[in-house]
């Protein structure tokens, strides 16, 4: 176990770029948004300093509108498609122009409080400072990507909800045309194999989108009247109404009156937009498909994330443990991503299907919230296993547990490192 531990710091150490870490080194080689939340979570057990350092570098990237970008240019590579010319941003350090989901609320309010723990000088400051980031970010998300007051923020693009190939974008992304002006040259598929990784056509229209928001300037109000592809999403929601509860906390500190209301005003929005979103004869929250109007039907994780959110009555509990337990059954480790009953299940291909270690972090946090604590234990044991017989590998195969993708990644060992506890 202090091996494993020593094993995972050495890992954040080698994906270390000088005060940011890479997920993984070549797939993965600059500064992505919401890895860099866990990972600064992963820090602050044993180094809030450095926890700081990565949230500071990240908003480095963020855009004079409050976006914090999903990735951040600081070095060039080239490793990776696409780079930093096929998004043509204007930041003064080169970023892509979409976002990823907001874990980083979440990030610095445990960062904060490791750090006054740990006594670190000028703590105050610096959360101080990024609170008012989280603020201007979760200002932009209200104001960008939810202007008809929902109470739901959706994606414009698939990578931005993390889950890049979920079977959840199937029916919208067929919508979107496989013609590109860009040129695709796919990077993914030297290091990692091509069956695990989303397909060439899933990139046509991933590049399709990107070429489209160029197009727009990467002006939000232009892309939300072009946007081919638009999903009001209950993870990416959930995550930022828990983000925003922890900005709550933060504020009775670092925040004036007016900033303490503005929060509780865009929490309750969002509380009250997920919970529209629960579907008592499935046992889960639907996204909802803004262009077509429909519920987005296919069962994904993203289904169970409002978990992290909201407080669930006594049926919606019992019923959302039933079915995470049902989509355990005959697997060798969970939670799959899609379960294993849907026909879009494939065990290796990236979010169709296998199991990643924080997405389990999450699911756990939300079940304990609302008081499944031996489902919540039984999800981190699980976790913590897979990835004692598999390493730190990117994901794992529920089948088989074998673990897959890119390997000694850093949100891995940052979620080693804290479900371990
Ligand atoms: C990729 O390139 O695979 C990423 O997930 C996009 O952020």
């Amino acid at each position: 176990r202090f091996d494993r531990d020593e094993a995972a710091r050495a890992i954040l150490a080698r994906n270390d770029r000088g005060g940011y870490t890479v997920p993984t080194d070549r797939l993965y080689p600059f500064q992505w948004n919401w890895d860099s939340a866990f990972v600064a979570i992963g820090f602050a057990l044993f180094d809030a300093d450095r926890a700081y350092r990565e949230l500071e570098r990240l908003v480095e990237g963020q855009w004079d509108d409050g976006m914090i970008p999903h990735i951040v240019f600081h070095a060039p590579s080239d490793t990776y498609f696409p780079g930093p010319e096929v998004w043509g941003t204007r930041h003064r350090i080169p970023t892509s122009g979409i976002t990823q989901p907001p874990v980083f609320g979440m990030a610095l309010r445990q960062v904060h409080e490791a750090a006054v723990k740990a006594g670190l000088p000028q703590a105050q400051e610096r959360t101080s400072a990024l609170f008012q980031a989280a603020l201007r970010s979760h200002r932009w998300w209200l104001r960008a990507r939810d202007p008809d007051s929902l109470g739901l923020v959706a994606i414009l693009h698939p990578w931005e909800s993390g889950s890049d190939n979920s079977p959840a974008w199937d029916v919208a992304l067929a919508r979107v045309p496989t013609t590109t002006t860009t040129t695709i040259r796919r990077k993914d598929t030297g290091h990692v194999d091509a069956a695990m990784r989303p397909r060439d056509e899933d990139y046509q229209r991933f590049i399709h989108l990107v070429d489209t928001y160029r197009d727009c300037g990467w002006d939000p109000q232009r892309q939300w009247a072009a946007a081919p592809f638009k999903i009001a999403d209950v993870q990416m929601t959930a995550i930022l109404a828990r983000a925003t509860a922890d900005l709550m906390h933060l504020a009775e500190t670092f925040g004036s009156a007016e900033e303490r209301t503005e929060l509780s005003d865009i929490h309750r929005r969002l509380l009250d937009g997920l919970a529209r979103r629960w579907r008592p004869e499935l046992s889960r929250f639907v996204s909802l498909d803004l262009i077509s109007g429909e519920d987005v039907d296919a069962p994904t994780q993203a289904c169970f994330m409002p978990l992290v959110a909201l407080r669930l009555d006594d049926v919606q509990r019992k019923a959302v443990t039933a079915e995470i337990e049902r989509w355990h059954q005959g697997l060798i480790v969970g939670l799959p991503t899609t379960p294993s009953f849907s026909p879009a299940f494939e065990p290796k291909r990236y979010w169709r299907g296998p199991v990643w270690a924080v997405v389990n972090w999450l699911i756990a946090d939300g079940l304990r919230l609302n008081g499944a604590e031996d489902l919540a234990r039984r999800i981190e044991q699980g976790t913590v296993g897979a990835i004692e017989r598999a390493g730190f590998c990117e994901y794992f195969d529920p089948t088989t547990g074998e673990g897959l993708g890119g390997d000694a990644f850093s949100w891995t060992a940052a979620a080693y490192m804290v479900l371990r506890r």
